[in-house]
């Protein structure tokens, strides 16, 4: 019970890494919001872990909704200890197919969409004194560029960069800003990569999961709980003295 009383707003958990992320801090002894922009796909999550999950309608990448979300998280929680900035998209395409609508709207959910989540959550950890943390989801994708995916890959980096502004920003006020890079993790998110990569690559379904799976250094592609340690322990008195880091939980795909 490691995470005994806390509370967790974690943003895109209504399915995969967020859900498990839910999943394991209820069984550490905390309660969640589960925010997602699909609500009733976040309520039957929510409704599936019990009373100590309440779903939350939130759209990251609408300032509106972000406050909306947080205020009701607050509202039903009595505060937000632990934010997990989780929710993202996935888009590839060759540098000459690249809409600038494509890249307004990954950029609109994977960076803008944690760095004000991250503000409204951490304007609340202030005004309450709360020595909170908060949690972004980075990627493999944002140590390096990857020829078809460079709008994904160059938000993961943000992702990286604002963990460490943040970090750096923020624990005066005593709240830990880190990130969790995962490598690849299978689950409704890699069958989107998958596609993508079955249009541009030619390959058959089902082939690119295999071909990342085999090599990774571990010996296949992660699952969601395989990810789950990091954000506990992230969250927990263990971490305090852990501020502004990125850390790879890959199989040893990536090394820093
Ligand atoms: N799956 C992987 O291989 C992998 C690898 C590295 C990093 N990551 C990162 O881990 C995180 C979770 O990945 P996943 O595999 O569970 O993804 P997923 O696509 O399965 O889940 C993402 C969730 O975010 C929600 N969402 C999308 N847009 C939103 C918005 N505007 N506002 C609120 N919610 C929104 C979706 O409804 C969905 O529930 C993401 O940040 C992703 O980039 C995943």
């Amino acid at each position: 019970m490691r995470l005994h009383g806390k509370t967790a707003l974690i943003t895109g958990a209504a399915r995969g890494i967020g859900l498990a992320f839910a999943q394991a801090y209820v069984a550490e002894g905390a309660r969640v919001a589960i925010a997602d922009i699909d609500i009733v796909r976040a309520q039957a999550a929510a409704a599936e872990i019990g009373v100590s999950a309440v779903a939350v309608q939130m759209d990251v990448s609408d300032q509106a909704s972000i406050d909306a979300g947080v205020a009701e998280a607050i509202a039903t929680l009595g505060q937000i200890d632990i934010l997990i900035n989780n929710a993202a998209i996935f888009s590839a395409a060759p540098i000459v197919d690249i809409t600038t609508a494509d890249f307004q709207r990954v950029f609109d959910i994977n960076v803008a969409g944690t760095l004000f989540t991250m503000q409204a959550v951490a304007k609340h950890m202030i005004e309450r004194g709360i020595k909170g943390r908060i949690i972004n989801m980075a990627s493999q994708a944002g140590r390096r560029g990857e020829s078809l995916v460079a709008v994904y890959c160059a938000s993961k980096a943000a992702v990286i960069s604002l963990t460490q502004s943040a970090g750096l920003n923020l624990i005066q006020h005593g709240i830990n800003v880190n990130a969790i890079a995962p490598g690849v993790v299978d689950g409704e998110h890699w069958d989107g990569v998958d596609a993508f990569f079955a249009k541009y690559e030619g390959k058959a379904p089902g082939q690119k999961k295999k071909e990342v799976g085999a090599a990774v250094p571990f010996g296949r592609m992660g699952t969601a709980d395989d990810l789950t340690g990091m954000a506990v322990f992230l969250a927990s008195d263990d971490a305090a003295y852990i501020v502004a880091q990125t850390y790879n939980v890959d199989g040893g795909n990536w090394m820093s």
